[in-house]
């Protein structure tokens, strides 16, 4: 893995893809994360006396988009790199390419949306060209958008000699190293949400790796039933039931604890006011379905993660969203942040997980929190990730 610590940038001019595909809402940037995450990268470029031109991706437009133009993310992204930092209106464009041609060193350039280009998504080879000859050499910090193999993501890559990892993607790709490949035992894979049939893969990678695997939220049903629980109307998927016995087989060949909760607290309907009564997980009654982790999963749930030494989370216990369904989310939260406090190394990915624990504020006592979706999911499930194959070309 080539680092950016391993090179100086002065006078050097360098892309960085990064992945500033924010949320925003009402004009607003509502989640600054990805781009905190690529302060690192630049400071590093323009301290050694380079300077950068940054190529990102907002949403998913289909051609020029006003709506989608870097215009609205400008302001924040000045803000949180703490440095001016230049806007082209185009990507390949006469206005970038002038741009870039006058970049001095510690300046910082933005290019426009890279996917107003039809070329990025089908990973066109002269478009990547086109955004090679702006810059010197490259640095991809987009874990987020690792799993594509788009024009500025991948494809670019082969158009220099150096190429770098940067802060960011270094972070990423070592925090899933350090669970799947070097973990320090036991290890504990907590894999929660509503939908099994989107965990399955990770599932099966991980079931080779952990030593207790925590089932939980709505995928926990489907478990229940098929095991021959009543679960109410709990959510469930009967597709999935005889995948979910296998996995449980599986489990017992190689040795991996499965833990589903004992107790959950359930709701009349799916609103946070609704009436709420709790059940053992396999005898829930019509009428009622699970919303939460109960009392007796949450104490099961602390002695394993307490007794763990490396903390996979992805997927949130229950209905964190409504308050009163939040507390085994929280809890769980709380006692991954006392293990890692204790030594633990904990990693938490995945879009629903990664929002419990900015949500309760304890995004700061993981070891890690991932700034990807789709490219954690990807790399959870085992997958070579096409961004980052191609650096190691
Ligand atoms: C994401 O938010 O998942 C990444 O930025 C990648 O975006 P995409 O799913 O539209 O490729
Ligand atoms: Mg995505």
């Amino acid at each position: 893995m080539r680092t950016i610590e391993q090179f100086n940038f002065s006078q050097k001019k360098a892309i960085i893809r990064v992945d500033f595909n924010v949320p925003i809402d009402n004009n607003k940037v509502t989640d600054t994360s990805r781009i905190k995450a690529a302060i690192k990268t630049i400071d590093k470029v323009c301290d050694d006396g380079g300077s950068c031109i940054l190529v990102s991706h907002l949403g998913r437009p289909k051609g020029f988009q006003e709506e989608f133009s870097m215009t609205h993310i400008i302001n924040e992204v000045e803000q949180v790199l703490k440095r001016k930092v230049i806007l082209s209106k185009d990507v390949i464009g006469e206005d970038a390419k002038e741009k870039s041609n006058n970049l001095k060193p510690g300046q910082v350039l933005l290019l426009e949306n890279v996917r107003f280009h039809k070329e990025e998504t089908l990973g066109g080879f002269e478009f990547a060209k086109e955004l090679s000859l702006m810059a010197d050499c490259y640095i991809n910090d987009a874990f987020g958008t690792a799993h594509r193999a788009h024009a500025s993501t991948t494809i670019i890559s082969s158009f220099f000699k150096d190429k770098f990892f940067g802060k960011c993607l270094e972070r990423e790709v070592n925090s899933i190293k350090k669970v799947l490949k070097s973990g320090e035992k036991p290890i504990l894979a907590i894999l929660g949400g509503a939908k099994i049939s989107s965990k399955i893969p990770i599932l099966k990678n991980i079931i080779k790796i952990a030593d207790n695997i925590i089932i939980g939220g709505g995928m926990a049903f489907t478990f229940a039933k098929a095991m021959g629980g009543k679960i109410g109307d709990s959510i469930h998927e009967d597709a999935m039931l005889d995948l979910a016995n296998e996995i449980v087989e599986e489990s017992k060949i190689r040795g991996t604890q499965l833990h589903l909760p004992i107790d959950v607290v359930c709701a009349k309907e799916f609103d946070n006011n609704s009436v709420q009564k709790t059940f053992d997980i396999m005898k829930i009654d019509n009428g009622f379905q699970g919303m939460d982790a109960g009392p007796k999963s949450i104490q099961k749930f602390k002695e394993i993660v307490m007794s763990s030494k490396t903390i996979l989370w992805n997927g949130p216990l229950g209905v964190f969203e409504f308050s009163n369904f939040s507390t085994g989310t929280k809890m769980l939260g709380e006692f991954i942040s006392n293990s890692t406090k204790n030594g633990a190394f904990s990693l938490v990915g995945g879009g629903d997980s990664v929002a419990a624990v900015k949500m309760f504020k304890i995004e700061k006592n993981m070891s890690y929190v991932s700034t990807g979706g789709g490219a954690m999911l990807e790399s959870l499930e085992g997958k070579n990730l096409p961004g980052i194959s191609a650096l190691l070309n």
